[in-house]
């Protein structure tokens, strides 16, 4: 493992706004074919920070959970496709078509721990964890060459722009 794949930055978020904002101010640094793994349990604020991800995006339409519809798709700067995997098996998962989603723009994975290990070969995995009843926690990991350099990018975000 090298150095930039053992490193971890993690983050403090008090608010859903935060939360929001921290998805928001990642969002420039993402580019086409980027696969970004939320874990954590559930109402930890996943979806809450795509909702951020996509305003970062100029992506247009609100963030529903996918749970239902499984994938939400949205267009902006870059095509952001949000998949959450939480009632999926690893074999369902496995064949709804990510690979090609991941092609055409940014994807970004709820409960991607439900992914086969191959996926985290190239990807920014981002654990939240709840702190209270506001507070969460986001750890972020960088696996392979774009997860380093997208650990890189969320090295260098100020917090004090997060709300921006
Ligand atoms: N600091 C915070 N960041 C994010 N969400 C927060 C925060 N504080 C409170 N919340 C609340 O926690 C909930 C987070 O919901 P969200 O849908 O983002 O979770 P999730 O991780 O996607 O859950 P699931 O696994 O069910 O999809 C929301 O109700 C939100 O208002
Ligand atoms: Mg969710």
């Amino acid at each position: 493992m090298s150095p930039s794949e053992a490193a971890s930055v993690a983050r403090r978020s008090a608010a859903p706004e935060e939360t929001e904002g921290w998805g928001a101010s990642l969002a420039p640094a993402l580019e086409a074919g980027d696969l970004l793994l939320l874990r954590g349990p559930l109402g930890s604020g996943k979806t809450c920070f795509v909702t951020g991800l996509a305003r970062g995006l100029g992506a247009r339409g609100r963030v529903r959970s996918p749970s239902f519809g499984l994938i939400h798709e949205m267009n902006g700067r870059v095509f952001l496709a949000h998949v959450d995997l939480y009632r999926l098996s690893e074999r369902e998962a496995e064949r709804l078509g990510l690979e090609e989603l991941r092609e055409r723009g940014v994807l970004a994975v709820e409960w991607g721990e439900r992914l086969l290990p191959a996926w985290r070969d190239d990807a920014l995995e981002i654990t939240f964890r709840i702190l209270g009843p506001t507070a969460r926690e986001l750890t972020v990991r960088g696996h392979g060459p774009r997860g380093a350099a997208l650990l890189e990018a969320w090295r260098a975000l100020d917090p004090a722009a997060r709300g921006a």
